[in-house]
């Protein structure tokens, strides 16, 4: 099978590695770092052509800006197969509103929110929640529309600036104002064929772009799986009281919904509380979920694209980490057109693939840095420890003085680990 793969970030690049496994890959617009030939010896190609234009069994849309603007539909006007939600499952992304309004329909538990176009009755409804207070945008803001913040004045102040305009543009002339919630994140990613859903291998992001996570919000600065604090009875938890239900909401709306629904976690000390739904395989969560899942990757997203889910993804009994290396100037200004050296020797560690996101070749063909985040280092060995050791030893041989890279990912689930005495099972016990 010939399989495209729309985008041109990390997540992109571990998909068109993953799918290479047992596929012919062609990359739409891809970037320099992806082309090749997988180790199983399929071919990865990159092309300007649009997705329409490209003859391939199977079509798998990476980012949601497409899907949110109807390339789903588009191609499966054409006949296509398409792993990825038509523009109706994409609102769910696309209008952080429509989700809550969704979510509080099926009964999901989430923090609780307003929504709003108007600083007044925003500003009084901050004032009666007890804080910390959630700012965020209600369109679309590549993850960096969100401020959670302790102080009032900050929150009101973000307010004014994302209905204004000023901030985030039209993404945020509605906004959505929510209590604060404390606990654990984490990220369920699921496969879904319209009716069925299956979990995935459970991952942790690192949002927040300084250790200690500190600093202001991200894409995504790092991420692992396992995750030792989350169980398989958390997974079930969540399948039941948070996946199951939003699928069928969606059904109930005649949403046929074929692609990943990723629910993004905070494990409250009251339970399991969805923070938002995504309509795609997370970034950097795929570079680590994809190594782990053992079958053919191409096989079971074709399934779930036909609408017959058959197989069920059993997480390999391995460990996944992945560091971003990100512009300086990353996320308000990064600064492109760095030259970046010693990938080939960060290659060489054990179980280390050096995925490229915003990486291009300057006019002397050297490689350069073109957008925020610019690689993802990752690293899949038998346990988080390894993973984690060899991802760092491979940051460190990386040849960019300026580049920004978070010293702590995996750190706490590395030390919970040894704390349990062993890298805990698998946490996904199969489809449902
Ligand atoms: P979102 O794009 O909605 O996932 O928000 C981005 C990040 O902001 C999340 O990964 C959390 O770290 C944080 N966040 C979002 N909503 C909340 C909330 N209600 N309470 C605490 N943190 C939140
Ligand atoms: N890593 C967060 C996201 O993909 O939205």
């Amino acid at each position: 099978m010939k399989v495209c793969v729309v985008g041109s970030g990390g997540r992109e690049h571990a998909l068109a590695l993953a799918l290479a496994r047992t596929a012919e890959v062609v990359v739409t617009p891809g970037n320099p770092g992806m082309a090749g030939t997988s180790p199983e010896g399929f071919p990865i190609t990159v092309t300007d052509a649009p997705a329409t234009a490209i003859d391939a069994g199977l079509v798998v849309v990476g980012p949601e800006q497409p899907l949110v603007e109807g390339l789903a539909d588009r191609l499966r006007a054409e006949g296509r197969l398409v792993f990825g939600p038509g523009a109706d499952g994409a609102r769910l992304e696309g209008s952080k509103a429509f989700m809550k309004e969704l979510l509080s329909e099926a009964g999901v538990p989430t923090a609780r929110y307003g929504v709003f176009d108007e600083a007044a009755p925003a500003r009084a409804f901050l004032r009666e929640l007890p804080g910390p207070w959630v700012v965020k945008t209600d369109g679309l803001a590549a993850g960096k529309g969100v401020l959670v913040t302790d102080s009032m004045a900050e929150a009101q102040a973000d307010v004014d600036a994302k209905l204004s305009g000023t901030a985030f543009g039209e993404a945020g002339r509605t906004v959505v104002v929510e209590e604060g919630l404390a606990g654990t994140e984490c990220s369920l990613l699921a496969l879904c064929d319209g009716r069925r859903v299956a979990p995935l291998p459970v991952a942790q992001d690192f949002k927040r772009l300084r250790d200690g996570d500190d600093g202001p919000n991200t894409g995504g600065m790092g991420a692992y799986s396992p995750v030792p604090a989350v169980d398989d009875a958390v997974v079930d938890r969540v399948m039941d009281e948070a996946v199951e239900p939003l699928l069928a909401a969606l059904r109930r709306r005649g949403v046929d919904y074929r692609g990943v629904l990723y629910a993004g976690l905070m494990l409250t000390a009251e339970g399991p509380r969805v923070l938002e739904y995504n309509v795609r395989f997370g970034d950097p969560e795929a570079q680590v979920v994809l190594p782990r899942i053992e079958e053919d990757l191409a096989g079971l997203l074709a399934e779930a694209a036909a609408g017959r889910l058959r197989t069920d993804p059993r997480p390999a009994r391995t460990a996944a980490v992945c560091v971003v290396v990100a512009a300086p100037g990353y996320p308000a200004a990064p600064r492109t057109g760095e030259v970046i050296g010693g990938l080939a020797e960060a290659g060489e560690v054990p179980g280390v693939t050096v995925l490229h996101a915003g990486t291009a070749l300057d006019e002397e063909g050297r490689l350069v840095s073109a957008g925020g985040r610019v690689l993802g280092v990752r690293a899949v060995a038998a346990d988080l420890a390894t993973a984690r050791r060899r991802a760092y030893e491979a940051v460190d041989r990386i040849d960019w003085p300026d580049m920004c890279a978070r010293r702590d990912v995996a750190e706490a689930a590395v030390a919970l680990a040894a704390g349990m005495g062993t890298v805990p099972a698998p946490a996904v016990e199969g489809a449902r």
